[in-house]
């Protein structure tokens, strides 16, 4: 089946009350352990790609691997989506490159790294959600920012800085039009997230639950929600490498969340991990090794672990089949009769 949009598996995802993880790509071997994962689990699965990922893969030879794992995987409901888009510009590029969805992170200024005012922020999305709907592409925006630094993006800090106001999110959805909307909780992109195991003092799921109290239609999205388990640290530790001791997102506290309208939860640090610590043991076990395949299959192999993993706790596994998929066509025309809400 071709690509889909975000909002169909979203507005399965709430009537089913499950979540959707969002697992992002930089080449070959990561959308086959996705790819596998969902067959697997029987999961419609998000694959998302940030700038850096479009940059490092030339975009082309991304958008063409997503091609053929919609060729091989048919039976498998696919989203392409833009992480963290900077600017209306980029995400206009995806949309003309074929992504089926998009992120206009507007919570930032276009350089991925300054907090941006309100005012800014609805201006550049709702920019976006018009072009976008238009051809029945789904937007999600950002209100609040997340802490930490990834590849040159982030509001740096810790994740407390810069957290939703309930308030504000009400005003951002209505004056938006997003399909869905990520929220700023205490989370942070990579791997430091928590020096402690996370408490309600560090992880604000009452402020969640207070936006969807607010928002009970909204397609909540949770970003930086890697659970950096142990497991994956010691791993890497095992064979060399230098974690420093951290914590991730609890998956309860994630499934708390799916309970209180989290529909999409990003994931990318811990199937880094996973990769890592397999292609560090084949390193150390094996230096005789060159093949690049010979710590590239258990570097895939490991990451599809995480994945099918997570799809099972997040609810997903097993509603592959559920619904059949809606052309974009379809979706420019119900937002045009305003049949999806927003
Ligand atoms: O938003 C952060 C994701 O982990 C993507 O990271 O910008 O290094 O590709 P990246
Ligand atoms: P992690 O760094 O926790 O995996 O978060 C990824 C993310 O939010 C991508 O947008
Ligand atoms: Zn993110």
């Amino acid at each position: 089946m071709p690509l889909v949009s975000m909002r169909q598996l979203l507005d399965e995802a709430a009537k089913g009350g499950y979540g959707v993880g969002a697992f992002n790509v930089n080449n070959m071997e990561q959308i086959q352990s996705i790819m596998e994962a969902a067959r697997e689990t029987q999961s419609p699965v998000i694959i998302q790609a940030s700038r850096g990922a479009r940059a490092y893969s030339q975009d082309r030879f991304l958008y063409h691997l997503m091609l053929a794992a919609t060729e091989l995987y048919p039976e498998i409901p696919t989203v392409l989506h833009l992480d963290h888009g900077n600017s209306p510009e980029t995400c206009q590029s995806a949309i003309d490159m074929g992504f089926t969805s998009v992120m206009m992170d507007g919570s930032l200024m276009p350089d991925g790294k300054t907090p941006s005012s309100f005012e800014y922020n609805v201006e550049a999305t709702r920019k976006v959600v018009e072009a976008a709907h238009a051809k029945g592409v789904t937007v999600e925006g950002e209100i609040g920012c997340l802490g930490g630094i990834e590849d040159g993006h982030g509001a740096g800090g810790d994740g407390l800085s810069h957290l939703t106001d309930p308030d504000q999110a009400v005003e951002f959805v209505k004056a938006t039009g997003v399909d869905a909307l990520a929220i700023a909780i205490g989370t942070s992109h990579g791997a430091y997230k928590f020096t402690s195991k996370p408490t309600g003092e560090t992880l604000k799921m009452e402020t969640l639950i207070a936006i969807h109290k607010r928002l009970p239609t909204t397609h909540l999205v949770m970003h930086g929600s890697s659970s950096v388990p142990k497991e994956l640290q010691d791993i890497i530790n095992q064979f060399g490498g230098k974690l420093k001791p951290t914590w991730g997102v609890p998956v309860e506290e994630i499934q708390l969340g799916i309970r209180n309208g989290v529909r999409k939860i990003n994931v990318d640090t811990d199937n880094r991990l996973a990769i890592t610590g397999a292609i560090r043991k084949v390193f150390m076990e094996k230096p005789e090794e060159f093949d690049p395949r010979s710590y590239m299959k258990p570097a895939r192999e490991a990451m599809k672990k995480v994945v099918a993993q997570r799809m099972t706790q997040f609810g997903q596994a097993g509603h592959a089949k559920d619904y059949a998929p809606i052309p974009l066509t379809e979706m420019v025309k119900r937002y045009q009769s305003e049949t999806v809400a927003v």
